[in-house]
Parts: C-alpha cells; sequence; structure tokens
C-alpha cells in the first residue's frame, strides 16, 4: 500500500514538548503571562517591527486591524482576488466591503496596476497577500498608498520570513497580520499575531483586543468600550517561541522542498511554478503550479487522479468574487467581469505537497505522478509530449521510491 503524502503539516521537536512543559508548570500565578510576552518580543524582534500582539489567529488579528485604523460602515478596503477568505471577511465584520483587485499573472499577488484602478473616494486602505510565501509588491504598494492616503494592512499570513527590498515581510505596512494555524510555516495550533510600529495603532489594539480594558485599568477591571477577547494563551505562546527558536531551520525546509520539486519538475513544458523576483526572497511556504492552458487539463483533473493515490493537492485560491459567500456584495460583478488574470489562473492552478516533514523521496513520488498524469493526458489529446519532459529527476534518484503507484484506498485530509 503507498503511504498517504499531505499538502502541509508541521515540524515539531523536543524543543516545543519541553517548552510548552514549562509553560504548563509555571506559567500560571506569578508567571502567567511569561510566554506571551517572551513570544511578542521575540516576533517583533524577528520581523523588526516595534510592537507585537500575540492573537487567537490571523482572522482576529486583521479584523483588529481594521478596528484599530477606524474602517467602518460603508468603507472600502482592496484586497486581491485570490487568498484565502480570511484576508477579506474581517472587512465585512466592521461594515465596510472588500473590493477585488486582479493578481499580477506572474507573482500571483496583488497587481499594483489593478489597485489604482480601483481607488475611489470611499476607500480606506488595501490588504496585500504574501501569497504562498512571496510578499506582495510592497514598494509599489505604499507608493499608491501615500498618493492616495490608504492605509496599508499586509496579510503576511503565509509570508512569514520572506522578505522585500531587505525588510521582513509585515514590517513595511501599518499594521501586518500573521497566521500560526497548523498548516503554516511556523504554528501554535491557531494562533496569530498583529504587528506594528506605530504607538496609537499599538496601544488601540491592545484595549480593542481586551475587552475595552485599557492596561492602565488592567487590575481595575474597568471597561470603557464594548470590545473584543482576542488573546492567545501561553501554552500556544511557548510552543510558538520553540518554533520561532527554530526559523531558520523551518525556512530552509521549505526553500529545499522547492529546490526538490524545481529539479524534477522546472523543465517540464507547460509548468510554471513559483517565482522570486528580484529584490524578493520568497519563503516558499507552498510549492506552486500553474499549468499552461495547451495542457488542457484542469486543477480538478490534477486532484481527480492524485487522490487515487493518496496524495494531496490542494486547488489554487478561487477568485472571491466567485465565491458564493461573496454574491451581492457591492462591485462584485464588475470583479468577475474585469480581474481576468485571477480568473484564468485560478482553475489551471494547485499547490504541491509542501508539508515540513516531506522527504526528498515523497517529492519524488509526487512529481512522478505529476509526469505520468501529463504524459497520459497529453496522449489522449494527442498533444506533441515535450522533449524536456524527462521520466526521472535530473538529479541523483538516492532517495527515490520505487516507481510503483498503486492506488490507494481511502483519502485523508488536513483542514483547510
Ligand atoms: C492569506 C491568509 N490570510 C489569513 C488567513 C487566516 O489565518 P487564521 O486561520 O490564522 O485565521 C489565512 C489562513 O489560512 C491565510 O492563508
Amino acid at each position: 500500500m503507498t503511504e498517504y503524502i499531505p499538502y502541509a503539516g508541521p515540524s515539531v521537536s523536543d524543543l516545543e514538548v519541553a517548552y510548552v512543559a514549562e509553560a504548563a508548570r509555571d506559567a500560571w500565578y506569578r508567571g502567567a503571562g511569561t510566554f506571551v510576552r517572551r513570544f511578542e518580543q521575540s516576533f517583533a524582534d524577528y520581523v523588526r517591527v516595534r510592537h507585537a500582539i500575540a492573537v487567537p489567529h490571523c482572522t482576529s488579528a486583521l479584523h483588529l486591524a481594521l478596528l484599530s485604523l477606524g474602517i467602518k460602515n460603508g468603507d472600502e478596503v482592496i484586497v486581491p482576488e485570490c487568498s484565502w477568505i480570511a484576508s477579506a471577511a474581517p472587512i465585512t465584520y466592521v461594515g465596510a466591503h472588500p473590493v477585488f483587485a486582479d493578481i499580477d499573472p506572474t507573482t500571483w499577488c496583488i497587481s499594483p496596476e489593478s489597485i489604482e484602478r480601483l481607488v475611489t473616494a470611499k476607500t480606506r486602505a488595501v490588504i496585500p497577500v504574501g501569497l504562498y510565501g512571496l510578499p506582495a509588491d510592497m514598494p509599489a504598494i505604499r507608493k499608491i498608498a501615500e498618493k492616495f492616503n490608504l492605509h496599508v494592512i499586509e496579510d503576511a499570513a503565509q509570508s512569514l520570513g520572506g522578505k522585500y527590498s531587505g525588510k521582513m515581510s509585515g514590517s513595511a505596512a501599518d499594521i501586518a497580520a500573521f497566521s500560526f494555524h497548523g498548516t503554516k510555516m511556523l504554528t501554535t495550533g491557531e494562533g496569530g499575531m498583529f504587528v506594528t510600529d506605530d504607538e496609537a495603532i499599538f496601544e488601540r489594539a491592545q484595549f480593542l483586543r481586551d475587552h475595552g480594558r485599557s492596561r492602565a485599568n488592567y487590575k481595575n477591571f474597568l471597561n470603557t468600550e464594548v470590545a473584543y477577547k482576542y488573546r492567545m494563551s501561553d501554552l500556544q505562546a511557548a510552543f510558538g517561541l520553540a518554533q520561532l527558536e527554530r526559523i531558520d531551520q523551518l525556512l530552509e525546509k521549505k526553500r529545499k522542498l522547492y529546490q526538490w520539486y524545481r529539479m524534477r519538475l522546472g523543465d517540464v513544458a507547460g509548468l510554471a511554478l513559483n517565482v522570486e523576483p528580484p529584490e524578493f526572497v520568497n519563503s516558499y511556504w507552498m510549492t506552486t503550479v500553474v499549468l499552461d492552458p495547451s495542457l488542457g487539463l484542469t486543477t480538478a483533473d490534477i486532484r481527480s487522479r492524485f487522490d487515487e493515490y493518496g496524495i494531496d493537492v490542494r486547488p489554487f485560491f478561487h477568485p472571491m468574487s466567485s465565491l458564493p459567500a461573496f454574491a451581492g456584495y457591492p462591485k462584485v460583478e464588475e470583479a468577475q467581469k474585469g480581474n481576468k488574470a485571477a480568473y484564468s489562473i485560478s482553475p489551471r492552478a494547485f499547490n504541491l505537497p509542501s508539508a515540513l516533514e516531506l522527504s526528498e523521496a515523497q517529492v519524488d513520488r509526487v512529481c512522478s505522478l505529476l509526469k505520468t498524469v501529463l504524459r497520459t493526458a497529453g496522449r489522449s489529446r494527442k498533444l506533441p509530449r515535450s522533449s524536456a519532459a524527462p521520466d526521472r529527476p535530473m538529479k541523483s534518484r538516492a532517495n527515490s521510491m520505487s516507481s510503483g503507484l498503486k492506488p490507494k484506498a481511502p483519502k485523508r485530509s488536513l483542514p483547510s
């Protein structure tokens, strides 16, 4: 029987176990909050920002960001078409509405030109997303934001460790939000971080995430506004702190996974993989493939074949303006008509398994199957087979598994 290959998952060492055990024993009474404070300080140092606030998830960090900036009913916030719904849903929590911008056909991140076209008198902010590990074009986006007086909230849920012009992803926006969901580069099970350099925004966010209680009033239990309870526990923070101490190792493994894929698929005709433009560092959270239209294949075709073999591939994000969740929202029909790159790429793109514990042999197995699927599809459509599509990776197959790809019965999958 062939083994199941998941699309994502963490790397957990004895360090996480030791820190969580320490928190379980000591982070109460006078020790309460110690791991949260250490995690926040170390995270702020890593991202090179002044303030970090640990929260229950990235969704709450984005909600806090919009609240802290005073974004409200009737405002517009520009977000990329292709991202997880959590990039846009919090905009609706504050009564504003998302305006979906097209993506860049090469980086797949929000297109700065598209942002500029969509700005109106009601636009208050833009939320660029570091997609699959590559930060959005923050220098260009900052220029547009300055021109139109917009706030920038970077959704760095997927781009921890990525860089632009020497800056860490999350350090060049008014506020940035990170996710520590179990599928992410760094995990706390569920969790997130709100970061900012701005003192006033930091104080407002602290107040709003603690039921409208200022830090000065902490022990008076005096609430001056109805707000939210968005805190992280010491147990999660202890896990996160250990992960952060191992961040270079985690990033190196993601880069290695990408290189293993690139070595085997980089020269296959009709496949485009993640890019790393000059001046950018891609953290390669998820190795991603876009199929050329000439192959005549869709993401659904690939997924159904991979499902037979117990290999998870995850579809590229659907354009959010196509989701039933946003039907009837303002400007959705314009987005459906105008956002050509998002609508063209999404149905023929997918993420390859990128779990932190994958081996080179497993990557080899994934690539062999993908090449087999492409070859079979090519034959059935009488397409010329690319001479650049070798059956074998170009480098050593020392770790490779046997070529037997037998269908596997039950499919298991991770939550999103
Ligand atoms: C781009 C993006 N933004 C936001 C989120 C939300 O993160 P969380 O699940 O921590 O709320 C995710 C999670 O998958 C994401 O990928």
